[in-house]
């Protein structure tokens, strides 16, 4: 909430019903390419997505992610990339289904010990075949 107070444009929410169900954070950063070696790039960092557990498996994490690379291209950006534990066997899979490739695995990235996939996408965003929207 105190991001959101002092940086609400970083944000996207889904809603049903007039009630927030999920949201996706978002900064656009400048720095060395995770795709192409040597290369500066803008790109957008997904700091933080979720989706209330009632409402999962509907399409709404996919949609939030989508929305995101959307705006970030809109404001520049040619590639998106994010952290997840490797453990998070649903979140690396909806991210690699819709594209993202998986850069680099970052050791003891999470405050408990645990690592981390750095994985990133091209934008403007293109679906795999049979992928996302
Ligand atoms: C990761 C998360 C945001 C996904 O949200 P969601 O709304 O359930 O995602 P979607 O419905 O758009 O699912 C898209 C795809 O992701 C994969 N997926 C999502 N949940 C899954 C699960 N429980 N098991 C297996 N695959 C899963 C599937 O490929 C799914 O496509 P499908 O339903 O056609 O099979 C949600 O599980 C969540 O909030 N988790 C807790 C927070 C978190 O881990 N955030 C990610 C940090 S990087």
């Amino acid at each position: 909430m105190e991001v959101y107070k002092s940086c609400p444009e970083a944000f996207i929410v889904a809603e049903r019903d007039n009630k927030v169900v999920g949201y996706i954070m978002c900064r656009l950063e400048f720095g060395f390419s995770d795709l192409r070696r040597f290369r500066m790039v803008r790109k957008g960092h997904v700091v933080s997505v979720a989706v209330l557990p009632d409402f999962r498996r509907r399409g709404i994490g996919r949609e939030l992610v989508v929305s995101a690379m959307k705006a970030l291209e809109l404001h520049g950006g040619e590639e998106c990339f994010l952290e997840v534990r490797t453990a998070n066997d649903e979140a690396v899979k909806l991210y690699k289904d819709m594209g993202f490739d998986t850069v680099r695995t970052v050791s003891h990235y999470y405050h408990d010990g645990a690592d981390a996939f750095l994985m990133s996408v091209r934008l403007p965003y293109a679906a795999p075949i049979g992928g996302a929207l």
